[in-house]
């Protein structure tokens, strides 16, 4: 099976859980990049803003086609208890050409399912697989034995 895993990442979280994803899965990898600078208080505020309202943003180009592969894995932030506005973007642009998805968040808190449901509604299909995973977790590490659960899943 050929899986890519696609992700956004402002402050790293969810960038590490993709690569620990992708050390499990030996799959592609792509990073989703934003034109828009969202680093600082005021940006974070406008960021949690335009989530909330479920804008779009203007994306840099992508690097892989979605429909060459069999699965893809979409990674994403949740900003005020929304998808992330560049995942968000690029579920809109390419929702078109996905096979199978399944779904992983980093949260400051343990919400979830509304991001999720949103996420399933805006790819027009059902995860195989999704996991949730805090701050926290991903800082203290405890994430790594969710994340042989979630593999488990995608690998049936
Ligand atoms: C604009 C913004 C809004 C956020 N809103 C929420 C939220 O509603 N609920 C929550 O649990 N965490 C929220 N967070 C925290 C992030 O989801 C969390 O820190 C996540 O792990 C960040 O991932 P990243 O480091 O990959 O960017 C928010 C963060 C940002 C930047």
């Amino acid at each position: 099976m050929k899986i890519l895993i696609v992700y956004y990442s402002r402050t790293s979280n969810t960038r590490k859980v993709a690569e620990e994803i992708q050390n499990n899965l030996d799959c592609d990898i792509e990073e989703i990049i934003d034109t828009q600078n969202r680093s600082g208080i005021l940006k974070y505020i406008t960021s949690g803003f335009q989530a909330s309202r479920k804008k779009l943003t203007i994306l840099e180009n992508i690097k892989n086609d979605p429909a060459s592969y069999d699965l893809l894995v979409i990674g994403t932030p949740v900003w005020a208890g929304n998808i992330s506005t560049p995942i968000r973007t690029y579920i809109h642009q390419n929702q078109a050409k996905f096979n199978n998805v399944a779904f992983f968040c980093t949260a400051g808190g343990s919400r979830f399912d509304g991001t999720f449901s949103e996420m399933t509604e805006l790819s027009g299909t059902s995860p195989i697989a999704r996991i949730g995973l805090t701050a926290k977790e991903v800082k203290d590490e405890s994430y790594k034995t969710k994340i042989t659960e979630f593999i488990k899943k995608i690998q049936i």
